[in-house]
């Protein structure tokens, strides 16, 4: 019998793990400048959580959720997105009373969603995602989006279209909904089953099926961008401006609803433009929600956010051809001759560790020149040999890798030296 990782998923394997935890080096790094502290939520939560907040209608809740009843009946979901459980902690734990509106917070962690398997898509991806809620400045638009491109922008990436929109306000999607079935109603038996249904239910959401992108009504249906009542058109004209003042460009696209039903106002999209990504091109998706606090059950909170998956990042940079400076030095590996000098290896290893000097020996009892080559492959910066009569003058040969320089150093004068040596 032999068992493989369940389908959509992956094992990240040393190599690769250097990559995940330098982007998360960097993304705490802008997480911690931007001031945007870390919240970390359960994997699954009341399976209504996400009906109500992600919405019916959509893909993710009507196809893509890991739904499953615990032993007390109660129906669970292993969380698709964030927003909806940052949300339900936002309200939960009664954030709303904090002085300092918006609250900022960000996560990182395992999102689940039953897709069909492809280069991007996965169905387990880990998102990091930030949520800012208690505003409707536009400056705060601005902001969220500004961190999201900061992160592409400081793990190298350079051929990114930042693409954004505006959904406007209840009224403005109200007009846009009727206009909407006005179009589609005649012709609606040309798409597909759930398009159909979607007619009545949220025909917003035929403009994201993936069935029938390409039918001839979508290119024609009615932008809600025409739809913008004063209010809306002042707010998204704003967000622009401080875009603008931040130096950000981006495209408008009237056709990006996103695939998500809280959604309303300023919506986007960081899509990469490299070639050879493959059909996933959209790295990080995001939005206001005002009204989805009042949702979830708390007092009016408007809100904003975007999430990203660390693995479109990587595929990205790998489209790109950028490395990510992953460099893991290893300082020392200490040869031992025999048990004695092993046993003088694992003490001074530990003694060398205890200072921050990564130390690396031979647990395979190999001879002397197979450990050799074992400390060269491992690229170490410096190697002592243990054997009887380094133990006897309780003294080793420090050798440096790189320049070839050699010194006798005393065990009890090591740590301090190899300190020095690592500080020059
Ligand atoms: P979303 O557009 O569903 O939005 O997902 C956001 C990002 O998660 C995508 O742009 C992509 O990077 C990643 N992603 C989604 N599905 C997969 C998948 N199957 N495999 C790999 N990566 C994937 C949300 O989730 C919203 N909660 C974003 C948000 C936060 N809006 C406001 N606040």
């Amino acid at each position: 019998m032999s068992f493989k990782v369940p389908r959509g998923t992956q094992d990240i394997l040393p190599g690769q793990t250097e990559k995940w935890q330098k982007v998360e080096e960097i993304i705490r790094h802008l997480c911690s400048v931007y001031r945007y502290p870390e919240i970390r939520t359960p994997i699954f939560e009341s399976t209504e959580l996400f009906q109500r907040g992600v919405g019916d209608t959509t893909d993710i809740v009507q196809k893509e959720m890991y739904t499953f009843k615990d032993r007390g009946d109660r129906s669970l979901t292993l969380r698709p997105e964030g927003t909806a459980a940052v949300v339900r902690s936002y309200v939960e734990h009664k954030m709303f009373g904090q002085p300092d509106q918006p609250v900022k917070l960000s996560y990182i962690g395992p999102m689940f969603r039953y897709e069909r398997q492809q280069a991007g898509r996965y169905r387990q991806f880990v998102q990091f995602g930030v949520e800012a809620i208690g505003s409707k400045d536009p400056a705060i638009d601005a902001e969220v989006i500004a961190l999201a491109m900061n992160v592409y922008e400081s793990c190298g990436l350079k051929d990114l279209k930042l693409v954004i929109n505006s959904l406007g306000d209840h009224e403005v999607r109200a007009k846009h909904r009727e206009a909407l079935v006005k179009h589609f109603e005649p012709h609606i038996h040309e798409f597909c089953s759930d398009c159909q249904s979607r007619l009545e239910k949220n025909p917003l959401r035929i403009l994201d099926c993936k069935v029938d992108h390409d039918h001839p009504l979508m290119a024609t249906a009615p932008a809600l961008t025409d739809y913008l009542n004063e209010e809306s058109a002042s707010y998204f004209e704003q967000v622009k401006k401080y875009l603008d003042v931040l130096g950000i460009s981006y495209v408008v696209d009237p056709n990006l609803v996103r695939g998500l039903d809280y959604y309303n106002h300023t919506t986007f999209e960081i899509m990469s433009t490299a070639e050879g990504l493959g059909a996933i091109t959209t790295l990080c998706g995001g939005g206001r929600y005002n009204g989805l606090v009042e949702e979830i059950g708390g007092p009016e909170s408007p809100g904003i956010g975007f999430a990203m998956s660390i693995e479109r990042l990587l595929l990205a940079l790998e489209a790109e051809g950028k490395e990510l400076d992953t460099e893991s030095q290893l300082d020392m590996y200490i040869v031992a001759m025999d048990e004695e000098a092993k046993l003088k290896a694992v003490e001074l290893a530990s003694s060398f560790r205890a200072k921050g000097i990564s130390t690396e020996l031979d647990y395979s009892n190999r001879k002397m020149k197979a450990q050799m080559k074992s400390a060269d492959r491992q690229n170490a910066q410096w190697v002592i040999v243990l054997g009887e009569s380094e133990l006897a003058e309780q003294k080793a040969t420090v050798k440096n890798m790189s320049s070839g320089h050699q010194e006798m150093v005393p065990f009890f004068d090591l740590v301090n030296y190899l300190t020095k040596q690592k500080e020059q």
